[in-house]
């Protein structure tokens, strides 16, 4: 197939298999070896590349488990762009050198790339930018030094060049591919996901590709038959009325978090411990939802927020709340050629707290995820929606924790008396991630510290301070 995008400020025109990530492509085809392959799995940040849309945005993907078509209508730019084209290094670039931030150099063009998208987005919460690269030798605190040093300077025009570029009426963009046949489709809109999908309802439908693209680069798998989300525009945004939020399939975790955040600052924390910037900027809570899987972070969340699932086969929708579309390990309420179009949640007052147990604290997946909305009037539960990922195989609702509050007054002898109900609700297995006792404990502990949290006891252990 033919895509094309925008390679460190020039056009390419490439020919190539659908499934070939942008890391093979750079490495192989084009010999720009500065973009490292580190793990070929969204880990450690070696293969990190600038990747900006027609409206500005930019953001850093990883660059082995991205797609060429994916990239469609895009800019990227690698290491190799980062310093201006008269070879003036970038005001990170310079910053690394100044605060010894390299050493053996492998993590390096990862770095400096995550950097300079952060520069110029003028990020400064270094910690989160940069935890989705890893440093072997170096050691972070003079990578960190450098990040800090360069944040006065100021954006280099090169950096900025890309969105008019791509918005340039002599760059024009062909329609790679209509959503009427075989091989892989690029549908435009979710009428012409929904008419393809529905003739091809054995086909793999790729978002993000934050699992997809693990089936190729460690499965070795053949997708094909594939369709491509990433061009229907209109399965993207969130769009809020004063009942419901509804956040369209093809929304990006980073999205999600950033419009989240003042409505329910919980979720928002949660989803800051998702992946790195990399991985929310790829991933999309359609794609989070549609794999079913036990330990995805959001689904608690939405749960736990009462979140409805609108599913679409050709021009039929249906909805469904969301804990229902969870059937069992691996099994879910979709039909061939049935795909997530949107999940919306009701407007409400703020309740939520979401607690992620993982074995490190970022860039990892729960060991135990627990999200809770409990609503009291005077002092009286009347209402509880508590859901955790990783004490099933699937995410769960904790039916008889909530009702063993409901109708209770909310005092630490309620609290006491429901944690009994966590064993009725769940048998959690034990794993390379924790053990089933270690899960059981967890959640019940979940609950009491939502109880200490919700009569103003300080439960956070990052948040205290000396
Ligand atoms: C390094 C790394 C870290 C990660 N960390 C976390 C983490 O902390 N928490 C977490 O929950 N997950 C994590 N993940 C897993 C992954 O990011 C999520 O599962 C992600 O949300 C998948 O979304 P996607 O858009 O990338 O989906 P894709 O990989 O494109 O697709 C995933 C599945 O969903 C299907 N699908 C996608 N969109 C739709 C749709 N609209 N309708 C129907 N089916 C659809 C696809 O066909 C496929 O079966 C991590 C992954 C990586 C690589
Ligand atoms: S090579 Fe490790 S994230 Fe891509
Ligand atoms: S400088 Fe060697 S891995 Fe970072």
């Amino acid at each position: 197939m033919s895509i094309r995008f925008l390679l460190n400020g020039k056009p390419q025109d490439v020919e190539a298999g659908p499934t070939v990530t942008l890391l093979d492509w750079l490495r192989e085809a084009r010999h720009l070896t500065g973009t490292k392959e580190g793990c070929n799995e969204g880990d450690c940040g070696a293969c990190t590349v600038m990747v900006t849309d027609p409206d500005g945005t930019a953001c850093a993907l990883n660059a082995c488990i991205l797609f060429l078509p994916q990239l469609q209508g895009r800019a990227v730019r690698t290491i190799e762009g980062i310093a201006g084209p008269d070879g003036t290094l970038h005001p990170v670039q310079k910053a690394m050198v100044a605060h010894h931030g390299s050493q053996c150099g492998f993590c390096t063009p990862g770095f400096v790339v995550s950097m300079a998208v952060a520069h110029l987005n003028g990020r400064t919460d270094h910690d989160d930018q940069l935890a989705g690269n890893l440093c072997r030798c170096t050691g972070y605190a003079p990578i960190l030094r450098a990040a800090e040093a360069a944040v006065s300077a100021p954006v280099p025009d090169w950096m900025r060049s890309d969105a008019e570029t791509l918005r340039a009426a002599s760059f024009i963009f062909p329609q790679i591919c209509t959503s009427g046949g075989l091989p892989p489709a690029c549908p435009t809109s979710s009428d012409a996901l929904a008419d393809w999908y529905q003739a091809h309802p054995d086909a793999t439908l790729i978002a993000g590709a934050t699992d997809v693209g693990l089936w190729v680069t460690k499965g070795l798998r053949d997708l094909a038959p594939i369709a491509f989300l990433n061009q229907c525009a209109d399965l993207r945004g969130i769009v809020a009325n004063s009942d419901t939020i509804r956040i369209g399939a093809m929304t990006s975790l980073t999205e999600l978090g950033s419009f989240i955040a003042e409505r329910h600052p919980a979720f928002a924390e949660l989803i800051r411990r998702y992946g790195s910037v990399q991985v929310r900027n790829a991933a999309t809570i359609g794609g989070n939802i549609a794999n079913g899987s036990p330990i995805g972070d959001s689904p608690p969340a939405l749960i736990a927020l009462g979140a409805t699932l609108h599913l679409r086969k050709g021009d039929t929708r249906r909805t469904l709340p969301l804990e229902d579309f969870f059937l069992d390990y691996g099994k879910q309420d979709r039909a061939p050629g049935e795909f997530v179009e949107a999940v919306s949640i009701p407007v409400q007052p703020d309740r939520l707290a979401c607690y992620k147990l993982s074995k490190r604290f970022d860039q990892d997946i729960s060991a135990v995820c627990g999200c809770f909305n409990v609503t009291l009037d005077d002092g009286t539960v009347t209402d509880a929606r508590i859901a955790f990922g990783g004490m099933a195989g699937v995410p769960k609702r904790a039916a008889q924790v909530e009702a063993a509050l409901i109708g209770q007054p909310w005092t630490e002898a309620t609290v006491t008396a429901a944690q009994a109900a966590v064993e009725q609700d769940f048998t959690p297995l034990s794993d390379m991630r924790a053990s089933a006792a270690y899960r059981l404990r967890a959640a019940e502990g979940m609950l009491t510290r939502y109880f200490l949290e919700s009569c103003g006891e300080a439960v956070n252990v990052l948040a205290v301070r000396a």
